[in-house]
Protein backbone atom coordinates (compact mmCIF):
# COMPACT_ATOMS: atom_id res chain seq x y z
CA UNK A 1 0.00 0.00 0.00
CA UNK A 2 1.46 3.41 -0.86
CA UNK A 3 1.90 6.25 1.48
CA UNK A 4 -0.93 8.12 -0.78
CA UNK A 5 -3.22 5.44 0.03
CA UNK A 6 -2.71 5.19 3.70
CA UNK A 7 -3.38 9.29 3.66
CA UNK A 8 -7.05 8.54 2.23
CA UNK A 9 -8.05 5.29 4.23
CA UNK A 10 -7.61 7.43 7.44
CA UNK A 11 -9.23 10.76 6.52
CA UNK A 12 -11.91 8.92 4.90
CA UNK A 13 -15.32 10.69 6.58
CA UNK A 14 -16.35 7.49 7.83
CA UNK A 15 -19.00 7.86 11.11
CA UNK A 16 -17.23 4.75 12.13
CA UNK A 17 -13.72 6.11 12.58
CA UNK A 18 -13.62 5.60 16.37
CA UNK A 19 -14.74 1.85 16.47
CA UNK A 20 -10.79 0.40 15.97
CA UNK A 21 -8.80 3.70 16.76
CA UNK A 22 -5.66 4.10 18.07
CA UNK A 23 -6.27 7.04 20.82
CA UNK A 24 -3.24 9.21 21.60
CA UNK A 25 -3.75 11.29 24.96
CA UNK A 26 -2.11 14.25 25.53
CA UNK A 27 -1.27 15.82 28.44
CA UNK A 28 -1.02 19.39 27.01
CA UNK A 29 1.16 21.27 29.82
CA UNK A 30 3.38 18.01 29.61
CA UNK A 31 3.55 17.91 25.92
CA UNK A 32 5.87 20.34 24.05
CA UNK A 33 6.64 23.69 25.42
CA UNK A 34 6.65 26.23 22.70
CA UNK A 35 6.90 29.53 24.23
CA UNK A 36 9.55 28.17 26.83
CA UNK A 37 7.66 29.19 30.17
CA UNK A 38 7.62 25.77 31.57
CA UNK A 39 4.03 24.67 30.16
CA UNK A 40 3.46 22.52 27.38
CA UNK A 41 1.23 24.53 24.98
CA UNK A 42 -1.19 24.15 21.79
CA UNK A 43 2.11 25.77 19.70
CA UNK A 44 3.82 23.06 21.34
CA UNK A 45 1.39 20.12 19.79
CA UNK A 46 1.47 22.31 16.48
CA UNK A 47 5.35 21.50 16.37
CA UNK A 48 4.97 18.15 17.29
CA UNK A 49 2.77 17.11 14.57
CA UNK A 50 5.05 15.16 12.19
CA UNK A 51 5.88 13.11 15.17
CA UNK A 52 2.27 12.53 15.90
CA UNK A 53 1.62 11.36 12.47
CA UNK A 54 4.78 9.44 12.13
CA UNK A 55 3.31 7.81 14.86
CA UNK A 56 0.56 6.52 13.10
CA UNK A 57 -2.13 7.18 15.32
CA UNK A 58 -5.64 7.84 14.37
CA UNK A 59 -6.93 10.65 16.77
CA UNK A 60 -5.41 12.83 19.27
CA UNK A 61 -7.11 13.11 22.79
CA UNK A 62 -6.10 16.17 24.81
CA UNK A 63 -6.49 16.49 28.68
CA UNK A 64 -7.86 20.02 29.44
CA UNK A 65 -6.20 22.73 28.22
CA UNK A 66 -8.94 25.26 29.51
CA UNK A 67 -7.95 28.50 31.48
CA UNK A 68 -7.50 27.30 35.47
CA UNK A 69 -5.36 27.56 38.20
CA UNK A 70 -3.99 23.99 37.86
CA UNK A 71 -5.56 23.03 41.62
CA UNK A 72 -5.95 19.59 39.34
CA UNK A 73 -3.47 19.65 36.62
CA UNK A 74 -6.38 21.33 34.53
CA UNK A 75 -9.35 19.31 35.65
CA UNK A 76 -10.21 22.63 37.81
CA UNK A 77 -11.82 24.56 34.44
CA UNK A 78 -12.56 28.23 34.54
CA UNK A 79 -13.56 28.37 31.21
CA UNK A 80 -14.95 25.85 29.04
CA UNK A 81 -15.16 27.91 26.28
CA UNK A 82 -11.23 29.15 26.05
CA UNK A 83 -7.91 28.13 25.72
CA UNK A 84 -5.38 29.02 28.72
CA UNK A 85 -3.63 32.29 27.95
CA UNK A 86 -0.28 30.15 29.18
CA UNK A 87 -1.06 27.52 26.12
CA UNK A 88 -2.55 29.90 23.08
CA UNK A 89 -5.30 31.34 21.60
CA UNK A 90 -8.48 30.07 19.70
CA UNK A 91 -6.87 30.52 16.64
CA UNK A 92 -3.69 28.77 17.56
CA UNK A 93 -6.47 25.93 18.73
CA UNK A 94 -8.26 25.80 15.48
CA UNK A 95 -4.41 26.59 13.60
CA UNK A 96 -3.69 22.38 15.72
CA UNK A 97 -7.07 20.98 14.65
CA UNK A 98 -6.45 22.25 10.57
CA UNK A 99 -3.11 20.54 10.89
CA UNK A 100 -3.66 17.53 12.53
CA UNK A 101 -6.95 16.78 10.23
CA UNK A 102 -4.53 17.80 7.53
CA UNK A 103 -2.79 14.32 8.28
CA UNK A 104 -5.67 12.72 8.93
CA UNK A 105 -5.25 12.58 12.39
CA UNK A 106 -8.77 13.14 14.34
CA UNK A 107 -9.11 15.41 17.56
CA UNK A 108 -10.69 14.87 20.93
CA UNK A 109 -11.25 16.77 23.71
CA UNK A 110 -11.93 16.51 27.40
CA UNK A 111 -14.71 18.18 29.41
CA UNK A 112 -15.35 17.98 32.45
CA UNK A 113 -19.07 18.54 33.65
CA UNK A 114 -19.04 17.14 37.02
CA UNK A 115 -17.36 20.43 38.82
CA UNK A 116 -15.85 23.85 37.75
CA UNK A 117 -12.71 25.38 38.87
CA UNK A 118 -13.96 27.65 41.94
CA UNK A 119 -12.55 30.87 39.67
CA UNK A 120 -15.28 29.78 37.07
CA UNK A 121 -17.15 32.84 36.47
CA UNK A 122 -20.40 31.02 38.28
CA UNK A 123 -18.88 30.46 41.25
CA UNK A 124 -17.38 33.67 41.98
CA UNK A 125 -21.03 34.84 41.29
CA UNK A 126 -22.74 32.12 43.36
CA UNK A 127 -19.95 33.54 46.20
CA UNK A 128 -20.87 37.42 45.64
CA UNK A 129 -24.82 36.32 45.39
CA UNK A 130 -25.04 34.78 48.58
CA UNK A 131 -27.40 32.05 50.20
CA UNK A 132 -30.85 31.79 48.83
CA UNK A 133 -29.46 32.99 45.27
CA UNK A 134 -29.93 31.70 41.77
CA UNK A 135 -26.51 31.88 41.38
CA UNK A 136 -26.19 29.06 44.41
CA UNK A 137 -28.61 27.18 42.67
CA UNK A 138 -26.09 26.25 40.20
CA UNK A 139 -23.83 24.42 42.91
CA UNK A 140 -24.52 22.53 45.99
CA UNK A 141 -24.65 24.53 48.82
CA UNK A 142 -26.11 23.42 52.42
CA UNK A 143 -26.52 24.73 55.54
CA UNK A 144 -23.77 23.50 58.06
CA UNK A 145 -24.73 21.51 61.12
CA UNK A 146 -24.46 22.39 64.95
CA UNK A 147 -25.02 25.39 66.95
CA UNK A 148 -23.95 28.09 64.37
CA UNK A 149 -23.81 25.40 61.23
CA UNK A 150 -19.81 25.24 62.03
CA UNK A 151 -19.96 21.45 61.04
CA UNK A 152 -19.83 20.23 57.72
CA UNK A 153 -23.64 18.81 56.64
CA UNK A 154 -22.06 15.15 56.64
CA UNK A 155 -19.31 13.40 57.14
CA UNK A 156 -18.97 12.47 53.67
CA UNK A 157 -14.80 12.22 52.77
CA UNK A 158 -13.86 13.52 49.00
CA UNK A 159 -12.03 11.18 46.37
CA UNK A 160 -9.08 13.57 46.91
CA UNK A 161 -8.83 12.95 50.38
CA UNK A 162 -10.62 15.06 53.62
CA UNK A 163 -13.92 16.65 53.94
CA UNK A 164 -16.27 16.61 50.54
CA UNK A 165 -17.86 20.00 52.41
CA UNK A 166 -15.99 23.74 52.37
CA UNK A 167 -17.39 26.48 54.42
CA UNK A 168 -17.43 29.88 52.61
CA UNK A 169 -17.38 33.23 54.33
CA UNK A 170 -21.15 33.65 55.33
CA UNK A 171 -21.47 30.22 56.77
CA UNK A 172 -22.73 28.53 54.07
CA UNK A 173 -21.18 24.99 52.96
CA UNK A 174 -20.39 23.69 49.17
CA UNK A 175 -19.78 19.94 48.03
CA UNK A 176 -16.81 18.94 46.19
CA UNK A 177 -16.45 14.99 45.34
CA UNK A 178 -12.59 16.14 44.24
CA UNK A 179 -10.53 19.17 45.06
CA UNK A 180 -11.88 22.09 47.03
CA UNK A 181 -10.80 24.18 43.99
CA UNK A 182 -12.98 22.02 42.57
CA UNK A 183 -17.18 22.81 43.48
CA UNK A 184 -19.76 20.30 41.88
CA UNK A 185 -22.40 21.52 39.86
CA UNK A 186 -26.33 20.63 40.40
CA UNK A 187 -27.34 19.31 37.54
CA UNK A 188 -31.07 19.29 38.29
CA UNK A 189 -30.36 22.96 37.16
CA UNK A 190 -31.60 23.69 33.45
CA UNK A 191 -28.99 26.60 33.80
CA UNK A 192 -25.91 23.83 33.76
CA UNK A 193 -27.66 21.28 31.20
CA UNK A 194 -28.04 24.04 28.68
CA UNK A 195 -24.58 25.67 29.44
CA UNK A 196 -22.55 22.21 28.44
CA UNK A 197 -24.80 21.82 25.20
CA UNK A 198 -23.22 25.21 24.43
CA UNK A 199 -20.12 23.98 25.23
CA UNK A 200 -20.41 20.45 23.49
CA UNK A 201 -21.57 22.50 19.95
CA UNK A 202 -18.98 25.49 20.36
CA UNK A 203 -16.10 22.64 20.35
CA UNK A 204 -18.12 20.80 17.72
CA UNK A 205 -18.22 23.68 15.43
CA UNK A 206 -14.39 24.12 15.67
CA UNK A 207 -14.13 20.83 13.93
CA UNK A 208 -13.47 18.75 17.36
CA UNK A 209 -14.67 14.93 16.51
CA UNK A 210 -15.16 13.94 19.67
CA UNK A 211 -15.09 14.03 23.87
CA UNK A 212 -13.61 12.49 26.68
CA UNK A 213 -16.04 13.27 29.26
CA UNK A 214 -14.60 13.42 32.91
CA UNK A 215 -15.81 11.89 35.58
CA UNK A 216 -18.91 10.60 33.54
CA UNK A 217 -20.69 8.84 36.36
CA UNK A 218 -21.04 11.26 39.17
CA UNK A 219 -23.08 14.28 37.44
CA UNK A 220 -26.55 13.58 38.85
CA UNK A 221 -27.36 13.24 42.98
CA UNK A 222 -29.82 12.85 45.13
CA UNK A 223 -29.68 15.33 47.97
CA UNK A 224 -32.93 14.72 49.38
CA UNK A 225 -33.03 15.34 52.91
CA UNK A 226 -31.81 13.56 55.57
CA UNK A 227 -28.41 12.93 54.19
CA UNK A 228 -26.95 9.73 54.52
CA UNK A 229 -23.83 9.70 57.30
CA UNK A 230 -20.44 8.46 55.88
CA UNK A 231 -21.21 4.97 56.75
CA UNK A 232 -25.10 4.76 54.93
CA UNK A 233 -23.90 5.80 51.78
CA UNK A 234 -21.15 3.82 51.59
CA UNK A 235 -23.55 0.77 52.57
CA UNK A 236 -25.86 1.83 49.61
CA UNK A 237 -25.76 -0.56 46.49
CA UNK A 238 -24.09 0.93 43.35
CA UNK A 239 -26.83 -0.21 40.78
CA UNK A 240 -28.60 3.30 39.92
CA UNK A 241 -30.02 4.53 42.77
CA UNK A 242 -26.96 6.01 44.69
CA UNK A 243 -27.32 9.32 45.98
CA UNK A 244 -23.70 10.28 44.50
CA UNK A 245 -22.60 7.87 41.99
CA UNK A 246 -23.64 5.88 38.58
CA UNK A 247 -27.48 7.12 39.07
CA UNK A 248 -29.92 6.02 36.34
CA UNK A 249 -31.17 9.64 35.51
CA UNK A 250 -27.25 10.38 34.51
CA UNK A 251 -28.31 9.33 31.20
CA UNK A 252 -30.95 11.68 30.42
CA UNK A 253 -27.74 13.82 29.98
CA UNK A 254 -26.44 12.11 27.50
CA UNK A 255 -29.30 11.39 25.62
CA UNK A 256 -29.78 14.99 25.51
CA UNK A 257 -26.42 15.24 24.29
CA UNK A 258 -26.11 12.45 21.56
CA UNK A 259 -29.22 14.97 19.61
CA UNK A 260 -26.32 17.45 20.20
CA UNK A 261 -23.51 14.79 18.91
CA UNK A 262 -25.78 13.36 16.16
CA UNK A 263 -26.14 17.46 14.57
CA UNK A 264 -23.10 16.92 12.87
CA UNK A 265 -21.84 14.67 10.00
CA UNK A 266 -19.82 12.63 11.12
CA UNK A 267 -21.81 13.03 14.27
CA UNK A 268 -19.58 13.63 17.39
CA UNK A 269 -17.83 10.80 19.23
CA UNK A 270 -18.13 10.67 23.13
CA UNK A 271 -16.12 8.39 25.31
CA UNK A 272 -17.17 7.91 29.10
CA UNK A 273 -14.64 8.02 31.95
CA UNK A 274 -16.74 5.93 34.22
CA UNK A 275 -15.38 3.85 37.40
CA UNK A 276 -18.81 1.61 37.86
CA UNK A 277 -19.32 -1.48 39.93
CA UNK A 278 -20.15 -4.38 36.87
CA UNK A 279 -19.88 -4.26 33.34
CA UNK A 280 -23.27 -3.85 32.59
CA UNK A 281 -23.31 -0.75 34.34
CA UNK A 282 -20.27 0.16 31.93
CA UNK A 283 -22.35 -1.16 29.08
CA UNK A 284 -25.24 2.57 29.61
CA UNK A 285 -22.31 4.37 29.00
CA UNK A 286 -21.38 3.34 25.92
CA UNK A 287 -24.93 2.72 24.20
CA UNK A 288 -25.72 4.18 20.98
CA UNK A 289 -28.06 6.56 22.66
CA UNK A 290 -25.74 7.75 25.31
CA UNK A 291 -22.12 8.97 24.83
CA UNK A 292 -21.60 5.73 22.61
CA UNK A 293 -18.21 4.46 24.10
CA UNK A 294 -16.97 3.92 27.35
CA UNK A 295 -12.99 3.40 28.80
CA UNK A 296 -12.73 -0.06 30.42
CA UNK A 297 -10.34 0.12 33.05
CA UNK A 298 -9.96 -3.30 33.42
CA UNK A 299 -6.38 -3.63 32.45
CA UNK A 300 -5.12 -1.16 34.48
CA UNK A 301 -5.84 -2.79 37.87
CA UNK A 302 -4.89 -6.50 36.27
CA UNK A 303 -1.19 -8.15 36.51
CA UNK A 304 0.49 -9.04 33.98
CA UNK A 305 -0.95 -12.63 33.61
CA UNK A 306 -2.35 -14.29 30.98
CA UNK A 307 -5.79 -15.81 32.39
CA UNK A 308 -6.25 -12.27 33.99
CA UNK A 309 -5.47 -11.05 30.27
CA UNK A 310 -8.08 -13.62 28.83
CA UNK A 311 -11.29 -13.24 31.11
CA UNK A 312 -10.90 -9.49 30.57
CA UNK A 313 -10.41 -9.82 27.10
CA UNK A 314 -13.44 -11.72 26.22
CA UNK A 315 -15.71 -10.19 28.96
CA UNK A 316 -15.43 -6.74 27.62
CA UNK A 317 -15.86 -8.32 23.64
CA UNK A 318 -19.42 -9.70 24.84
CA UNK A 319 -20.05 -6.76 26.34
CA UNK A 320 -19.27 -4.84 23.16
CA UNK A 321 -21.56 -7.16 21.54
CA UNK A 322 -24.52 -6.34 23.41
CA UNK A 323 -24.11 -2.22 23.62
CA UNK A 324 -23.12 -2.12 20.10
CA UNK A 325 -19.77 -0.13 21.01
CA UNK A 326 -16.69 -0.90 20.44
CA UNK A 327 -14.07 -2.23 22.94
CA UNK A 328 -11.79 -0.07 24.81
CA UNK A 329 -8.16 -0.32 25.83
CA UNK A 330 -5.99 1.09 28.17
CA UNK A 331 -2.95 0.45 29.76
CA UNK A 332 -1.87 3.72 31.24
CA UNK A 333 -2.95 6.99 31.49
CA UNK A 334 -2.47 10.71 33.25
CA UNK A 335 -4.23 9.00 36.50
CA UNK A 336 -1.86 5.60 36.82
CA UNK A 337 1.32 4.57 37.40
CA UNK A 338 3.09 4.11 34.00
CA UNK A 339 2.45 0.61 33.09
CA UNK A 340 6.56 0.21 32.22
CA UNK A 341 6.59 0.27 35.95
CA UNK A 342 3.77 -1.10 37.10
CA UNK A 343 4.82 -4.31 35.14
CA UNK A 344 8.18 -4.26 37.15
CA UNK A 345 6.46 -4.39 40.59
CA UNK A 346 6.99 -7.60 42.51
CA UNK A 347 3.04 -7.63 42.81
CA UNK A 348 0.59 -5.64 41.60
CA UNK A 349 -3.24 -4.24 42.95
CA UNK A 350 -4.31 -1.47 40.41
CA UNK A 351 -1.91 1.96 41.82
CA UNK A 352 -0.77 0.12 44.66
CA UNK A 353 2.13 -3.04 45.72
CA UNK A 354 2.33 -5.17 48.39
CA UNK A 355 5.03 -4.75 50.75
CA UNK A 356 4.66 -7.46 53.61
CA UNK A 357 0.55 -7.70 53.71
CA UNK A 358 0.13 -3.71 53.06
CA UNK A 359 -0.79 -2.50 50.27
CA UNK A 360 0.63 0.55 49.57
CA UNK A 361 0.53 3.19 46.50
CA UNK A 362 3.10 2.31 43.30
CA UNK A 363 6.25 4.00 41.75
CA UNK A 364 8.09 4.49 44.96
CA UNK A 365 11.78 4.80 44.21
CA UNK A 366 12.58 1.36 46.89
CA UNK A 367 10.34 -0.97 45.61
CA UNK A 368 12.53 -3.21 44.11
CA UNK A 369 11.39 -2.54 40.63
CA UNK A 370 12.48 -4.46 37.98
CA UNK A 371 12.65 -2.05 35.27
CA UNK A 372 13.91 -3.77 32.47
CA UNK A 373 11.15 -7.05 33.25
CA UNK A 374 8.64 -3.78 33.37
CA UNK A 375 9.73 -2.70 30.05
CA UNK A 376 9.41 -6.10 28.53
CA UNK A 377 6.18 -6.81 29.89
CA UNK A 378 4.66 -3.30 28.51
CA UNK A 379 5.95 -4.19 24.95
CA UNK A 380 4.07 -7.57 24.80
CA UNK A 381 0.73 -6.04 26.39
CA UNK A 382 1.12 -3.42 24.63
CA UNK A 383 1.46 -5.11 21.08
CA UNK A 384 -1.40 -7.79 22.45
CA UNK A 385 -3.96 -4.64 23.17
CA UNK A 386 -3.22 -3.59 19.78
CA UNK A 387 -3.97 -6.70 17.81
CA UNK A 388 -7.58 -6.88 19.36
CA UNK A 389 -10.74 -5.22 18.30
CA UNK A 390 -11.84 -2.13 19.38
CA UNK A 391 -10.17 0.84 20.12
CA UNK A 392 -6.77 1.89 22.07
CA UNK A 393 -5.97 4.74 24.13
CA UNK A 394 -2.01 5.38 24.95
CA UNK A 395 -0.59 7.67 26.71
CA UNK A 396 1.98 10.10 25.69
CA UNK A 397 5.26 9.27 27.05
CA UNK A 398 4.50 5.22 26.45
CA UNK A 399 5.75 5.12 22.69
CA UNK A 400 8.77 5.82 24.48
CA UNK A 401 9.16 2.99 27.24
CA UNK A 402 9.03 5.98 30.05
CA UNK A 403 9.38 4.72 33.22
CA UNK A 404 7.06 6.40 36.32
CA UNK A 405 9.13 9.08 37.72
CA UNK A 406 9.83 8.72 41.34
CA UNK A 407 11.94 11.36 42.25
CA UNK A 408 10.01 14.75 42.80
CA UNK A 409 10.36 15.84 46.10
CA UNK A 410 7.08 16.88 48.28
CA UNK A 411 7.80 20.82 47.55
CA UNK A 412 7.97 20.46 43.62
CA UNK A 413 4.75 18.09 43.77
CA UNK A 414 1.48 19.32 42.50
CA UNK A 415 -1.21 16.64 42.45
CA UNK A 416 -3.58 17.72 44.99
CA UNK A 417 -4.14 13.83 45.45
CA UNK A 418 -0.71 13.77 46.71
CA UNK A 419 -1.51 16.51 49.59
CA UNK A 420 -4.59 15.55 50.41
CA UNK A 421 -4.14 11.71 51.06
CA UNK A 422 -7.41 10.52 48.84
CA UNK A 423 -7.82 7.35 47.09
CA UNK A 424 -4.90 8.08 45.02
CA UNK A 425 -2.53 7.59 48.06
CA UNK A 426 0.85 7.59 48.58
CA UNK A 427 2.65 9.47 45.43
CA UNK A 428 0.14 10.84 43.42
CA UNK A 429 -0.10 11.20 39.85
CA UNK A 430 2.79 13.23 38.86
CA UNK A 431 5.23 10.94 38.12
CA UNK A 432 3.19 10.15 34.99
CA UNK A 433 2.96 13.87 34.05
CA UNK A 434 6.54 14.75 33.47
CA UNK A 435 7.10 16.30 30.37
CA UNK A 436 8.41 14.40 27.71
CA UNK A 437 11.96 13.98 26.65
CA UNK A 438 12.77 14.89 23.11
CA UNK A 439 16.28 15.19 23.07
CA UNK A 440 19.18 13.68 24.69
CA UNK A 441 20.64 17.12 25.44
CA UNK A 442 19.95 20.54 25.74
CA UNK A 443 17.71 22.57 28.46
CA UNK A 444 14.55 20.25 29.69
CA UNK A 445 15.53 17.53 27.35
CA UNK A 446 13.98 19.53 24.19
CA UNK A 447 10.57 20.25 25.84
CA UNK A 448 11.61 24.20 25.24
CA UNK A 449 11.90 25.47 28.79
CA UNK A 450 14.57 25.94 30.52
CA UNK A 451 13.15 24.57 33.56
CA UNK A 452 9.83 22.04 32.54
CA UNK A 453 7.35 22.63 35.33
CA UNK A 454 7.26 19.28 37.00
CA UNK A 455 11.41 18.23 37.08
CA UNK A 456 12.58 15.62 34.77
CA UNK A 457 15.15 13.41 35.74
CA UNK A 458 18.57 12.56 34.51
CA UNK A 459 17.66 9.21 33.26
CA UNK A 460 15.06 10.79 30.88
CA UNK A 461 18.28 11.68 28.02
CA UNK A 462 18.12 7.87 27.38
CA UNK A 463 14.67 7.81 26.23
CA UNK A 464 14.55 10.58 24.56
CA UNK A 465 12.57 10.82 21.27
CA UNK A 466 15.63 11.46 19.08
CA UNK A 467 17.40 9.08 20.44
CA UNK A 468 14.51 6.62 19.86
CA UNK A 469 14.12 8.15 16.59
CA UNK A 470 17.22 6.98 15.65
CA UNK A 471 17.48 3.27 17.40
CA UNK A 472 15.40 0.77 15.11
CA UNK A 473 15.20 -1.39 18.39
CA UNK A 474 13.54 1.50 20.58
CA UNK A 475 10.28 1.34 21.95
CA UNK A 476 9.27 4.59 19.59
CA UNK A 477 10.28 2.09 16.41
CA UNK A 478 8.24 -0.54 18.04
CA UNK A 479 4.83 1.37 18.42
CA UNK A 480 5.63 3.18 15.17
CA UNK A 481 6.04 -0.10 13.53
CA UNK A 482 2.45 -1.68 15.53
CA UNK A 483 1.01 0.91 14.49
CA UNK A 484 1.79 1.08 10.59
CA UNK A 485 0.85 -2.49 10.57
CA UNK A 486 -2.26 -2.72 12.44
CA UNK A 487 -2.92 0.42 9.91
CA UNK A 488 -2.63 -2.55 6.90
CA UNK A 489 -3.92 -5.93 9.06
CA UNK A 490 -7.07 -4.32 10.46
CA UNK A 491 -9.89 -6.81 10.39
CA UNK A 492 -12.96 -7.12 11.45
CA UNK A 493 -14.26 -6.76 15.50
CA UNK A 494 -13.78 -10.32 16.48
CA UNK A 495 -11.39 -12.66 17.32
CA UNK A 496 -10.98 -16.74 17.40
CA UNK A 497 -9.20 -17.70 20.43
CA UNK A 498 -6.50 -20.63 19.80
CA UNK A 499 -5.61 -22.98 21.81
CA UNK A 500 -1.78 -23.26 23.02
CA UNK A 501 -1.92 -25.86 25.68
CA UNK A 502 -0.45 -23.54 27.43
CA UNK A 503 -2.01 -21.51 30.28
CA UNK A 504 0.89 -19.19 30.43
CA UNK A 505 0.27 -18.24 26.19
CA UNK A 506 -2.62 -16.56 24.89
CA UNK A 507 -2.92 -16.80 21.04
CA UNK A 508 -6.36 -15.29 18.70
CA UNK A 509 -6.84 -14.70 15.31
CA UNK A 510 -8.65 -11.78 13.66
CA UNK A 511 -11.06 -13.17 10.52
CA UNK A 512 -8.83 -12.19 7.89
CA UNK A 513 -5.79 -14.38 9.50
CA UNK A 514 -3.82 -11.97 11.42
CA UNK A 515 -2.96 -13.38 14.80
CA UNK A 516 -1.49 -12.40 17.80
CA UNK A 517 0.50 -14.68 20.51
CA UNK A 518 1.33 -13.62 23.72
CA UNK A 519 3.57 -15.02 25.60
CA UNK A 520 3.15 -14.47 29.41
CA UNK A 521 5.62 -16.88 30.57
CA UNK A 522 9.17 -17.44 30.75
CA UNK A 523 9.46 -20.21 28.61
CA UNK A 524 9.93 -20.38 25.11
CA UNK A 525 6.52 -20.66 23.07
CA UNK A 526 7.55 -22.70 20.29
CA UNK A 527 5.55 -21.42 17.04
CA UNK A 528 6.42 -24.19 14.75
CA UNK A 529 5.80 -23.23 11.02
CA UNK A 530 4.06 -20.30 11.35
CA UNK A 531 7.31 -18.52 12.54
CA UNK A 532 7.84 -17.79 8.90
CA UNK A 533 5.13 -15.38 8.88
CA UNK A 534 5.80 -13.83 11.87
CA UNK A 535 5.62 -9.87 10.81
CA UNK A 536 6.35 -8.00 14.10
CA UNK A 537 8.21 -9.22 17.43
CA UNK A 538 10.91 -10.94 17.37
CA UNK A 539 11.63 -14.87 17.25
CA UNK A 540 13.82 -16.80 18.68
CA UNK A 541 15.24 -20.02 16.63
CA UNK A 542 11.10 -20.22 15.97
CA UNK A 543 10.13 -19.45 19.17
CA UNK A 544 8.27 -16.60 20.96
CA UNK A 545 10.56 -15.62 23.91
CA UNK A 546 9.21 -15.08 27.44
CA UNK A 547 7.57 -12.26 28.44
CA UNK A 548 7.19 -11.10 24.74
CA UNK A 549 4.23 -11.02 21.94
CA UNK A 550 4.37 -11.54 18.24
CA UNK A 551 2.04 -11.24 15.18
CA UNK A 552 1.36 -13.29 12.46
CA UNK A 553 0.27 -12.67 8.84
CA UNK A 554 -0.36 -15.03 6.30
CA UNK A 555 1.91 -13.70 3.45
CA UNK A 556 -0.63 -11.36 0.85
CA UNK A 557 -2.36 -10.27 3.93
CA UNK A 558 0.71 -7.12 3.82
CA UNK A 559 0.87 -6.74 -0.57
C1 LIG B 1 -10.79 12.31 36.31
C2 LIG B 1 -9.47 12.75 35.73
C3 LIG B 1 -8.55 13.11 36.84
C4 LIG B 1 -9.17 14.24 37.64
C5 LIG B 1 -10.57 13.87 38.12
C6 LIG B 1 -11.32 15.07 38.61
O1 LIG B 1 -10.67 11.13 37.04
O2 LIG B 1 -8.96 11.76 34.87
O3 LIG B 1 -7.29 13.49 36.37
O4 LIG B 1 -8.38 14.52 38.74
O5 LIG B 1 -11.34 13.33 37.08
O6 LIG B 1 -11.64 15.92 37.54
Amino acid sequence: MTDALLVETRTADTAAWWRQAAVYQIYPRSFADANGDGLGDIPGILSRVDYLEKLGIDAVWLSPFYPSALADGGYDVADYRDVDPRLGTLEDFDAMVAALHARGIRVVVDIVPNHTSDLHEWFQEALAAGRGSAARERFIFREGKGENGELPPTDWVSVFGGSAWERVEDGQWYFHNFAVEQPDLNWDNPEVREDFLTTLRFWSDRGVDGFRIDVAHMLTKDLSEPLPSRAELDAIPQDGNHPLIDRDDVHEIYAEWRRVFDEYDPPRTAVAEAWVSTPERRAKYASAEGLGQAFNFDLLVADFDAEEFRTIIADNLAQSDTTGSSTTWVLSNHDVTRHATRYGLPALNGRHVKQGTEWVAAGGPDEGIDREQGLRRAHAATLLLLGLPGSTYLYQGEELGLQEVAEITPEERQDPTFFRGGEFDGLGRDGCRVPLPWTASGPSFGFGAVEAHLPQPAWFAAFAADVEAADPSSTLSLYREALRLRRVLQADESLQWIETGRADVLRFARPNGWQVVTNFGTEPFDLGKDAVDVVLGAVDGGAVPGESTVWIAPAGLIG
